[in-house]
C-alpha cells in the first residue's frame, strides 16, 4: 500500500454506505441552538439600525444579534480588512448579511430571520463589467504585465484583429453546503467545528470577532462535502457568525445556510470580460498581443488578488508571444464577493489565448489547433513566459501529441466533415485545448505545511497534518507517503481530523498544493521517528544505523536481522526514545517581486491536452459532448486511482462552467438562480459517452516533488475548454461568450 498503489480513498465505503459523518451528523451537544442569517433584499443602500423587537416577539427566538453585538472586530476580511460580517450602514449586494438570529430550533431561528424589517434608502446599484470599468470601480488596483514594446510590435505586424468575450462565473454546488459548530469553553475559549477548507483562518477570524487570542480558539474539520474553493474564506464568517451567537449566548450553536441562503451570501467564480487586439502574420504566429482581463470581483477584495494574479500569468497558456502588454482588472460591483474556485483564475486566464488563437486561425484560414501548435512555448519559440519562468515545451508538445493520437484526430475530422455534409440541422465540431498550469501559492509565504505523527506501542501510528479532505482524496494520499516512509500498509495509520491545535499555522488546502506540501511534511516527521528507531534497532543488533530497512512491516539488518515494527515501537519505548515527532517543510526555490511583476512564483508547472468532440442542434441550440480524451500530466502518480477521479471530476466541473452553469442577476441586482431548479450543473448524463483519461506515462518531474508526483486538484478543469472550442467548431462562429447555453448558441448562429 506504498507509494504509486490505486488505493481506493479511504472513505470510498463510508461515502457510499453514507456512514462518513459530516458536520451535520455529529451529535449534537445538550443545549444547541440553531443560528439563521437576515440577508439584504437590496443590491446597494443605506441601512438604518435593525429593529430587532420583530424576531424577538417570536417564540423560540432566543437572540438577534447586530453589529453592535460583536466583541471584537466587523471585519472578516481574509487578506488585510474592512470586510463586515454584518452589514453596518451601508449594504453592498442583495444576499448580504444583516443580522444573526439565535433560536431554539432551525425553523425558529429561520423564521425569526423572516421578520425582520430592514429599512434600506436604495442607492443605484454597479451590476456589469463594464459599468465598473467605466467608473474605474476598482476593489485593487490594475496590475500590468509587459514584454517588448507591444504598441509597436502591433503596429508592425502584417495583420491585426480586435476580440471581445465574456465568461461567466461559477457557483460551487458543493453537496454540503456551508456550515459551522461553536462550543463555548471555560474563561471564553470556543472550539468551533467547521467545514472549511482553511481552519487557521477560521481560528483568525473567530478571534477577531469575538476579540481574543487565537490561543482561545480551536478549530476542528474532519471532512467537507465538497470545497472547491467556496470553502477557503466563506467558510471563516460562517464559523465567526456561530461563534459570535455561542458568546452571546452561552450555549453551543449550530449555523447551516440553507442551500438558497448559501447561493445568494456566498461569493463564487469571478466572471470575467476580456478586449484584445492581436498582431499576427499569413503562418498563424502571433507576434504581438495587447489584452485587458477584467475580473468580477463583486463588492470586496476577498482573494481576488490572488485570481487576478493566477489570471493575468496564465493568460498565455501554453503559447509564447514576443511582444505584449497585459492588464488585468479587479472591478468592484454590487453583487456577492467572488471568491476562489477550482482553478483559482487561472481557468479564466487561459480562455483569452484560447480565443485569440481561434480568432487568428479563422483569420489566416488555419486549423486552431495548428495556430496553437505554431505558438507553443519553447522550440523555435520563446520558452520563458513573461514574468521570467521557464516553461517546458517539450512536454507541452507530448501531452498535444499523445492526446492527438489518442482521440484518433485525423479520422475524426473526416467523419465529422461527412457528417456534417449530410444532416441538415445536427452540426458536429472537434476542439481541443493544452493547458499550462503553474503549481504553488501565488503569495510565497503559503507554501508551507506542517505534521504530526505518532507512533504507538503496538505499531500503529497516528497521522495528523494541517491539509484538510474535502473528497479530493487527501488524506489516502498522505497517508502512503507515511506508510512508504515506515515500510508499512496503510490500513497501520489512523487518518484524523484537522486540528488548529495539532498542527498550528497552516496555509488553506488549496492552489492543488495539499499533497505537495502535506505529503512532504508528512515525509519529514516520519522519516525522523524512522531515524530514531532505526537506532534503537542498530545498537540492539550492533550494526550501524544506516543497515536497519523498513520494509514489508518489518525492521531489517543484513540478511539475519529481523523484528516486527510493533516490537521495534516497543523496544524504543522501553528505551526512552520518542515515538512522536512534527514535520515541517517550505517549498525552496520561488520567489516573486511584486514591483517588477517578474520571478518564480511556481515550484513546476503541471500540463495536460485534451480533445472534444460535440454534437450541436442547430435548431434548439443543445449539445451533447460526445467524446472526450484527456492527457493529464501527474508526474509519477502518488495514486491512479484517485488521481483519474480528480481529473474526471474536473473536466466535467469545467465543462458545467462553460456551458450549462449560469449566474442570473436581474435588473435590480437580485440573483435568480438560487437553486438545481434553475442552475443547471452537469448530471451524469451530461458525461460524454466516451471519457478516456490518460496519466501521462513516465511523466518527468525535474523539480524535488514528494516521490516525484505532481498535483492533480484543479489544472485538469482547464481541458474543458476543448469542449467551448469544440462548440465553435461546430457552429463556425467568431465569438461565443461562455457559458455556451443554448440561447447562448443560438444567438451565435444567428450573429446575434
Ligand atoms: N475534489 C473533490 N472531490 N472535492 C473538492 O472540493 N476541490 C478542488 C480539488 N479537487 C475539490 C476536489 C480544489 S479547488 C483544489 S485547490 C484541490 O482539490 C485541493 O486539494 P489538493 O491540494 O489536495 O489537490
Ligand atoms: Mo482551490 S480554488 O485552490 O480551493
Amino acid at each position: 500500500g506504498g507509494m504509486g498503489a490505486a488505493l481506493r480513498h479511504d472513505s470510498a465505503l463510508r461515502h457510499t454506505t453514507g456512514e462518513a459523518r459530516f458536520l451535520d451528523d455529529l451529535p449534537e451537544p445538550p443545549g444547541l441552538l440553531h443560528a439563521a442569517l437576515a440577508l439584504s433584499p437590496v443590491a446597494h443602500g443605506r441601512l438604518s439600525p435593525i429593529d430587532p423587537a420583530p424576531a424577538r416577539a417570536l417564540p423560540g427566538v432566543v437572540a438577534v444579534l447586530l453589529p453592535a453585538d460583536i466583541p471584537g472586530r466587523n471585519d472578516i476580511a481574509p487578506a488585510g480588512s474592512g470586510e463586515v460580517m454584518l452589514a453596518d450602514g451601508l449594504v453592498e449586494y442583495a444576499g448580504q448579511p444583516l443580522a444573526v438570529v439565535v433560536g431554539e430550533t432551525r425553523d425558529a431561528a429561520l423564521a425569526g430571520a423572516a421578520a425582520l424589517r430592514p429599512e434600506i434608502a436604495p442607492l443605484p446599484p454597479v451590476l456589469s463589467i463594464a459599468e465598473a470599468i467605466a467608473r474605474e470601480n476598482w476593489v485593487l488596483p490594475p496590475q500590468a504585465i509587459s514584454r517588448g514594446d507591444a504598441a509597436a510590435a502591433l503596429a508592425a505586424a502584417p495583420r491585426r484583429i480586435f476580440g471581445e468575450f465574456r465568461a461567466g462565473g461559477q457557483e460551487h454546488f458543493y453537496l454540503e453546503g456551508q456550515i459551522a459548530m461553536a462550543v463555548p469553553g471555560e474563561d471564553g475559549d470556543v472550539a468551533i467545528h467547521s467545514s472549511t477548507q482553511h481552519p487557521t483562518e477560521v481560528q483568525h477570524i473567530v478571534a477577531r470577532v469575538l476579540g481574543c487570542a487565537y490561543n482561545q480558539v480551536t478549530v476542528t474539520v474532519r471532512r467537507m462535502g465538497g470545497g472547491f474553493g467556496g470553502k477557503e474564506s466563506n467558510a471563516s464568517w460562517v464559523a465567526a457568525a456561530a461563534a459570535l451567537a455561542a458568546r452571546r449566548t452561552g450555549r453551543p450553536v449550530k449555523l447551516r445556510l440553507s442551500r438558497k441562503a448559501d447561493i445568494a451570501a456566498t461569493g463564487k467564480r469571478h466572471p470575467f470580460l476580456y478586449r484584445w487586439t492581436a498582431g499576427f502574420d499569413a503562418g498563424g504566429r502571433i507576434l504581438a498581443l495587447d489584452a485587458t482581463l477584467a475580473a468580477d470581483a463583486g463588492h470586496s477584495l476577498d482573494m481576488t488578488g490572488g485570481v487576478v494574479f493566477r489570471a493575468i500569468t496564465h493568460a498565455l497558456g501554453c503559447c509564447d508571444v514576443p511582444a505584449l502588454s497585459l492588464r488585468a482588472l479587479a472591478c468592484k460591483t454590487n453583487t456577492v464577493s467572488n471568491t476562489a474556485f477550482r482553478g483559482f483564475g487561472g481557468p479564466q486566464g487561459a480562455l483569452l489565448m484560447e480565443d485569440v488563437v481561434h480568432r487568428v486561425a479563422k483569420a489566416a484560414g488555419l486549423p486552431p489547433e495548428a495556430v496553437r501548435a505554431r505558438n507553443f512555448a519553447g522550440g523555435e519559440n520563446g520558452a520563458e513566459t513573461p514574468y521570467g519562468q521557464a516553461l517546458e515545451g517539450d512536454l507541452i508538445r507530448r501531452v498535444w501529441a499523445e492526446a492527438k493520437t489518442d482521440s484518433g484526430w485525423d479520422a475524426r475530422r473526416a467523419e465529422i466533415a461527412a457528417f456534417n455534409a449530410q444532416h441538415p440541422y445536427l452540426r458536429r465540431g472537434l476542439g481541443s485545448m493544452v493547458l499550462a498550469f503553474g503549481i504553488s501559492f501565488g503569495q510565497t509565504h503559503m507554501n508551507q505545511a506542517g505534521a504530526l505523527v505518532h507512533v504507538y506501542t503496538d505499531g500503529s501510528i497516528r497521522l495528523n497534518h494541517g491539509g484538510t479532505e474535502m473528497g479530493q482524496g487527501l488524506f489516502v494520499k498522505v497517508a502512503q507517503v507515511v506508510a512508504s516512509v515506515f515500510g508499512v500498509d496503510t490500513d497501520r495509520i489512523r487518518i484524523t481530523a484537522t486540528s488548529t491545535a495539532e498542527v498550528p499555522n497552516t496555509s488553506p488546502t488549496a492552489a492543488s498544493t495539499g499533497s505537495d506540501l502535506n505529503g512532504w511534511a508528512a515525509h519529514a516527521a516520519a522519516s525522523a521517528i524512522r531515524s530514531r528507531m532505526a537506532a534503537v534497532a542498530a545498537k540492539e543488533w550492533g550494526v550501524a544505523p544506516d543497515e536497519v530497512a523498513f520494509a514489508d512491516g518489518l525492521a531489517t539488518a543484513g540478511g539475519n536481522r529481523a523484528m516486527e515494527f510493533g516490537e521495534l515501537a516497543r523496544l524504543a519505548y522501553l528505551k526512552r526514545v520518542s515515538l512522536s515527532a512534527t514535520g515541517f517543510y517550505r517549498t525552496p526555490d520561488i520567489h516573486w517581486d511584486r514591483a517588477t511583476m517578474r520571478g518564480k512564483p511556481f515550484f513546476y508547472f503541471s500540463y495536460g491536452a485534451a480533445v472534444a468532440e460535440v454534437a450541436v442542434d442547430t435548431l434548439t441550440g443543445e449539445h451533447r459532448c460526445l467524446s472526450a480524451h484527456l492527457v493529464q500530466d501527474c508526474g509519477r502518480s502518488l495514486n491512479p486511482a484517485v488521481d483519474l477521479g480528480q481529473v474526471e471530476g474536473a473536466f466535467v466541473q469545467g465543462m458545467g462552467w462553460l456551458t450549462c452553469e449560469e449566474l442570473w442577476w436581474d435588473a435590480e441586482g437580485h440573483l435568480r438562480t438560487l437553486g438545481p431548479s434553475t442552475y443547471k450543473i452537469p448530471g451524469s448524463r451530461d458525461v460524454p459517452p466516451v471519457l478516456r483519461v490518460r496519466l501521462l506515462e513516465g511523466a518527468p518531474a525535474r523539480s524535488e516533488t514528494i516521490f516525484r508526483s505532481k498535483a492533480v486538484g484543479e489544472p485538469p478543469l482547464l481541458l474543458a475548454t476543448a469542449v467551448w472550442n469544440a462548440l465553435k467548431d461546430a457552429i463556425g462562429t467568431d465569438r461565443l461568450d461562455a457559458p455556451a447555453t443554448p440561447e447562448r448558441v443560438l444567438m451565435a448562429l444567428h450573429g446575434r
